[in-house]
């Protein structure tokens, strides 16, 4: 039996679909913080139950017969630490044989505070005596394509990652990824850094530009100037300043990963920018 966390998410439909095309739906458990919403999941014949890592009392059963875990991180930035160490408690109490951590790329040595709950979490798997393997994903392709409307309207994307390599990958190849590990072998202690095609934020603007017939360019800001930006657009300071922080990060190289794992893992290349920024484009609604 193999059970994903925070299956009601985006990641975590995309898990579900890649382990159905390797094991049967009655091999599966989707663990969600609300059952009642989860339709579309019992739908596909998982058995869902749930799983919430604020009430650790929900852990316990919803982990029971489970084999292998894929735990895909918390979205409660500033609470996650807590929340993942009542599932890593769980997971150990109910002898699961493997949890597969969904991490950040480098989070050993990433300055990205967007890391710190994530090296937290792997320390806490390391220190638990549960089997492990650490998939350190990097950055959503999503993150830079779902938001092309206000893009194409202005001409230009904003940010403060500079000339920074940004290797990027869709959510499905690292669905893709953590399936190949929960149905392959050998993959106990592992660390993967999981990663795409490197680019950076011009190369973005020019393939939108391109596809679009549109001139959209790359506006490289101070970080206080891309913070005012992004709260004006109406995000909340906190969720504002991480997102000026990741791209300093990217600035400093630290999303960029030239290893192969994932290709390697997937067995096929990682989704190009260029397929992303199509697929975004087509879904946008007609002007
Ligand atoms: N690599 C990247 O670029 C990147 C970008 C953003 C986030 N992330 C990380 O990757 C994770 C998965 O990404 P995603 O795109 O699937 O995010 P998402 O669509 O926002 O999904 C987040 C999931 O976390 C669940 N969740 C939140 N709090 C929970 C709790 N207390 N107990 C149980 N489940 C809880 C949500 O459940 P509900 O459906 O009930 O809300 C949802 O299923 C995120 O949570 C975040 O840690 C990575």
């Amino acid at each position: 039996m193999i059970a994903i966390t925070a299956a009601s998410g985006h990641l975590g439909h995309r898990a579900v679909e890649a382990l159905l095309k390797r094991v049967p739906a009655a091999g599966l458990v989707a663990l969600v913080r609300h059952p009642e919403r989860a339709g579309d999941l019992a739908a596909l014949g998982l058995q869902v139950r749930e799983g919430d890592y604020d009430r650790p009392e929900t852990l316990a059963p919803a982990l029971a017969g489970v084999e292998k875990l894929l735990f895909i991180s918390g979205s409660e930035v500033g609470r996650r630490v807590p929340q993942h160490r009542a599932v890593v408690d769980a997971a150990r109490r109910a002898g699961v044989r493997l949890v597969a951590y969904t991490s950040i790329l480098h989070a050993d040595t990433s300055r990205v505070l967007l890391a710190t709950e994530h090296r937290e979490t792997e320390a806490l798997l390391r220190a638990s005596g549960v089997p492990y393997v650490l998939l350190r994903n990097g950055w959503y392709l999503e993150n830079y394509t779902e938001h092309l409307a206000p893009a194409l309207a202005h001409g230009a994307i904003a940010g403060s990652a500079g000339n920074g390599r940004i290797a990027a990958a869709s959510r499905a190849d690292y669905a893709e990824a953590a399936a190949a590990v929960l149905t392959g072998t050998g993959h106990e202690r592992r660390v993967y850094e999981l990663a795409g095609t490197p680019f950076t934020m011009a190369d973005l603007a020019a393939e939108v530009s391109r596809q679009a017939g549109k001139p959209v360019a790359y506006r490289d800001l101070p970080p206080a100037e891309y913070r005012a930006v992004l709260v004006g657009a109406g995000l909340p300071g906190p969720y504002a300043d991480a997102l000026v922080d990741a791209d300093l990060g990217v600035a400093r190289g630290e999303l960029d990963d030239a290893s192969g794992e994932l290709q390697r893992l997937i067995g096929r290349p990682s989704t190009p920018l260029a397929s992303a920024v199509a697929a975004a484009l087509a879904a946008l609604p007609a002007p």
